[in-house]
């Protein structure tokens, strides 16, 4: 790997920060055409069984209702991939909060009010919302989400596990967890001419714009579909969800534009949550702490619309070294909301539970918790025996441990007291995957001296606009300032979602071979430009889409120090510090946002953060910001990220792994161990509420 050119590699200010703070940056539900009208959906009130009648009389009394589309009335579409997009189809209520109507009026108020006066009569059948461990319907699916193998087996678990002299065996379980992005899920639809135009909150609009398109069966070019500004995802807005057909339907219904922004309350039930998830992990071992038998089984569940399943498993196959390994996800189909990505899906829940299971072990052992990742460090990746195109883990455990003061660390439990505080530290590992995806980008030079680099990017809120014109500014040798970039619309070359921390990779791959492109043709120009300029198309289907031989990871290490009130039972975090190995990082200003946002998201799901599904009610009890609570700025301490530059030319030109959501990986596990540090009381529940510690404190 050659060094980067600059401004690669610098502190850019995003460029889009006058924008935002201005209020200038338009959002969907900010695009308002002339003769707008807008929508309000109505959700089941049933958790299972079927629509036999909706009377809309009421609804449609007021002026000003234009409609309330049904069942019996929205217009028919061809079934989509993703069957929670098959909205006002048919009569079937598959789960609480499933639209099974909409009213569309001249002002928000009226489509409100109508969308109240439906009257709808069910036949309600019999549901079951309860996922427990061995629940009838439990099965072992073809895969895990990602092409993950559902169940894998190396050696001899049992014999192994039966023969190791030190053993841990526990069961970690997480409640529902929701995304809830501070913009709510919204589009507006405006058909014109037979063009379809939307503005929609969404992590990738091509994949928006061709969900549309067959939907209602249209060319792709007949359909545009832009995200300028998404006021966050967190991956729940990286598949197109039910308000951008909802609009587009009431906008082909009424011939008016039409505007739909979710409402708080119903975001719960439609736009996907993480699972709540049962993991039993068992480590056997030496008194040395080097593992020799390693099992990790999952039982989750997903719903009956959809099968989606959590690959909690799969980073016992990536991070230590034993011999002797099961991993397995078991999952069962319930009359509940369907679950889907949410912020480092697999890494993220799969870390809290083995990064909790090693601190476990680092106690049953008497091995200090840092000593013990870096003993059972692998030479190669255990689960497929490739060799890891790199792997800093035990220098991000040091790095860490070095400006954390580790060393200084009593390893007893609930022995540092400051009056009715207990204080203790943990720590955890990271690893997410180095995703990419094919992408398009055209770079364009003009003869003033000005570089256009079009790519369907989008940025929700991390610094894609920025980083990407560093990319085209390095490979072409500009300054910063002579490249523009257009971004976030559907009739650009088309590109991947902003998911899985592969936005930049794959983007960024196609904006370099561009501008390199450019350049070349730059170079081999005999004169002047001619008026209109030189553009090159690129696209990485080919490298991009290449299978490695090696294993491609970032990794990481949090140590978290937190104070236990043994009066209130509360948690409260002191210090978080991560440090990462993520490849070269391009933008050390947006990374350090990334990173500090990632854990400050680990932090909501250890302390703050879980959704509870009423089991009689079939619906989440937590449903607003006042329930749902992630953190607020006063739960948030110092938070310190810092990386390792990584020289691995075996990732992609620029030679950057995704930072997106490595930070919130092992976070609530760091936090958790500290926990057990402080107190003595090892939690095996998220979240870690003061009503769970309560009790156990004497
Ligand atoms: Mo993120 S959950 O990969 O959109």
């Amino acid at each position: 790997m050659t060094r980067q050119n600059p401004p690669l590699g610098t502190p850019q200010v995003r460029r889009d920060a006058r924008e935002k703070v201005t209020g200038t940056a338009r959002y969907a539900a900010e695009h308002t055409p002339p003769g707008c009208a807008y929508a309000w959906p109505v959700p089941a009130t049933i958790t299972r069984g079927r629509v036999v009648a909706v009377d809309t009389t009421d609804a449609l009394a007021p002026s000003g209702v234009l409609a309330v589309l049904t069942h019996h009335t929205a217009p028919r579409v061809e079934r989509p991939d993703d069957p929670t997009l098959a909205v006002l189809q048919d009569a079937t209520v598959p789960h609480r909060g499933w639209y099974v109507a909409l009213a569309v009026a001249d002002t928000l108020e009226g489509a409100r009010a109508a969308a109240a006066a439906v009257r709808v009569a069910y036949e309600v059948l019999p549901s079951d919302v309860e996922l427990t461990v061995d629940h009838s319907g439990l099965y072992t699916p073809e895969s895990a989400n990602g092409g993950n193998a559902a169940r894998q087996e190396r050696g001899d678990f049992d014999t192994a596990f039966a023969a190791a002299p030190v053993r841990t065996d526990a069961t970690y379980v997480m409640k529902a967890l929701h995304n809830h992005p501070m913009e709510p899920h919204a589009a507006t639809a405006q058909w014109r001419d037979g063009h379809l135009t939307v503005h929609d909150s969404s992590q990738g609009s091509t994949p928006v714009r061709d969900t549309l398109a067959a939907m209602f069966g249209l060319a792709p070019g007949q359909v545009t579909v832009h995200a300028a500004y998404v006021g966050g995802g967190f991956g729940s807005k990286g598949t197109p969800r039910p308000q951008v057909v909802l609009a587009v339907m009431a906008a082909l219904h009424t011939g008016r534009p039409v505007k739909l922004a979710l409402p708080r309350s119903q975001l719960a039930a439609v736009v996907g949550h993480r699972a709540p998830l049962l993991q039993r992990v068992r480590l056997g071992a030496g008194h040395d702490g080097l593992i020799t038998a390693l099992a990790h089984e999952v039982v989750t569940r997903t719903s009956t619309v959809k099968e989606f399943v959590e690959q909690a498993a799969v980073p016992a196959r990536i991070m230590y070294t034993s011999p002797n390994s099961r991993t397995s996800h078991q999952v069962t189909a319930l009359d509940v909301p369907t679950p889907s990505w949410m912020r480092g899906p697999g890494e993220t829940p799969g870390m809290y539970a083995l990064e909790t299971a090693m601190d476990e072990l680092a106690v049953a052992a008497g091995v200090d918790p840092v000593e013990l990742r870096v003993r059972n460090e692998p030479a190669v990746e255990p689960g497929s025996g490739r060799p890891y195109s790199s792997r800093n883990l035990i220098a991000c455990l040091r790095e860490g441990a070095r400006r954390f003061h580790w060393a200084a660390r009593d390893p007893r439990p609930g022995v540092r007291r400051e009056g009715n505080l207990l204080v203790g530290t943990g720590v955890a590992a990271a690893t997410y995957p180095v995703l990419v995806s094919p992408c398009r980008a055209t770079a364009h030079a003009a003869p003033d001296g000005i570089y256009r680099i079009r790519v369907n990017a989008t940025d929700i809120g991390t610094g894609a606009r920025t980083v990407l014109a560093q990319i085209a500014a390095a490979a072409l040798r500009t300054p910063l300032e002579s490249v523009r970039l257009d971004l976030g619309n559907s009739d650009l070359p088309p590109a991947p979602l902003a998911g899985g921390s592969s936005g930049t990779a794959s983007w960024g791959w196609a904006v370099n071979k561009a501008c390199t492109a450019l350049a070349d043709r730059l170079r081999a120009l005999p004169g002047d430009l001619p008026a209109d300029g030189v553009t090159v198309s690129a696209d990485t289907d080919q490298e991009a889409g290449a299978e490695s031989s090696y294993a491609r990871h970032a990794f990481g290490a949090h140590f978290a120090e937190v104070q236990v009130d043994t009066v209130s039972g509360e948690v409260r975090l002191r210090r978080l510090l991560g440090v990462y190995a993520a490849g070269r990082i391009l933008n050390p200003r947006t990374a350090r946002s990334q990173f500090i946002g990632g854990m400050t998201m680990g932090l909501g799901m250890a302390l703050t953060e879980g959704s509870t599904l009423d089991p009689s009610y079939g619906d989440f009890a937590e449903n607003d910001f006042a329930s749902y609570h992630v953190p607020a700025s006063a739960d948030v301490p110092a938070i310190e990220a810092h990386w390792i530059e990584e020289d691995d030319s075996r990732l992609n030109p620029m030679g950057s792994k995704g930072i997106g959501e490595i930070g919130i990986v092992g976070t609530a596990a760091a936090i958790g161990n500290a926990v057990h540090h402080a107190t003595g009381i090892r939690l095996r529940e998220l979240p870690m509420t003061p009503d769970t510690i309560l009790p156990r404190l004497t």
